[in-house]
């Protein structure tokens, strides 16, 4: 048998459609998607060992705050709330006054409590963007149980706590074979965005992420500053890049984007 170049090539090229095929990439819409804050309760958050204990209630707040962000529908669960598992944060509750919050009695996972199955089904969104307490129980049950309803699920790997390292990358793993999408907060937040000229965009969420994803939001203030009374300092100057003048980006009333 003779291999040619583009023989090989289009094998190649086969081969990497078959496994793109396998595994599409689809894009989250926010008129498509539905966020769950599933068991987000303050008893089961120290079962969260796999982050640092500051950092992860950042990371389940900023996942709740998406909601309000991108003006989703929410759904709320809780598993045996007047238990040890506790109670979802009030701040949570505070934000969705009016959203489901289905406290189930016993069900492990949450698509076996009928009403909580009614609550994501009367939202009519195919996408459901998800986290939970603890990821190997909570999300990876539920997420898989979406996923055999036919449901696109991306699971917001920061806000999915458990025990241990070990549990959390083998529960993603599982929850990959299920084609769930694992991704992190911020691409979550940019595929909601999709262009930072949108509404909401950097007007917005530039807020947002100064409070739940300061590496960015540091970044933006330095900006600012700079901009505002910034000065080259010695040994900056000689540095590659030449000096341009100073532009400002305005869409109408939207430049003092605020959160909460
Ligand atoms: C559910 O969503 C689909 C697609 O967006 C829409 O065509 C349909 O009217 C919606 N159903 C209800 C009951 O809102
Ligand atoms: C602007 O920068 C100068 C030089 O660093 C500083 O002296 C001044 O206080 C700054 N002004 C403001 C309003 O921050």
């Amino acid at each position: 048998m003779k291999f040619t170049l583009t023989g090989l090539l289009s094998a190649a090229l086969l081969a990497g459609a078959a496994v793109a095929d396998s595994y599409p990439w689809e894009r989250l819409n926010k008129d498509d998607a539905l966020l769950l804050v599933l068991d987000l309760q303050e008893g089961l958050y120290s079962l969260a060992r796999d982050f640092d204990a500051t950092l992860y209630k950042q990371s389940m707040m900023a996942h709740a705050s998406l909601g309000k962000a991108f003006n989703l529908p929410v759904v709320m669960t809780t598993s045996a709330q007047s238990g040890p598992n506790g109670l979802l944060p009030q701040e949570i509750l505070d934000w969705y006054p009016t959203s489901p919050l289905i406290k189930r009695q016993g069900e492990v996972d949450a698509w076996d409590n009928a009403e909580f199955r009614a609550a994501v089904r009367a939202a009519n969104r195919s996408q459901i963007i998800m986290a939970g307490i603890v990821t190997d129980v909570c999300t990876a049950f539920l997420a898989r149980s979406l996923r055999a309803e036919g449901y696109a699920v991306w699971a917001n790997i920061e806000a999915s706590g458990t025990t241990t390292a070990l549990i959390r990358d083998i529960s993603n793993d599982q929850m990959l074979q299920a084609g769930v999408h694992v991704v992190s907060l911020f691409a979550i937040m940019c595929d909601l965005m999709r262009d930072w000229r949108n509404t909401p965009g950097a007007a917005e969420l530039l807020p947002w992420l100064d409070k739940y994803l300061p590496a960015y939001g540091m970044v933006a203030r330095s900006h600012k500053a700079a901009i505002q009374n910034g000065t080259i300092i010695p040994g900056e100057a000689a540095l590659p890049g030449k000096k341009r003048s100073i532009r400002t980006w305005r869409r109408g009333e939207g430049d003092t984007g605020k959160f909460d």
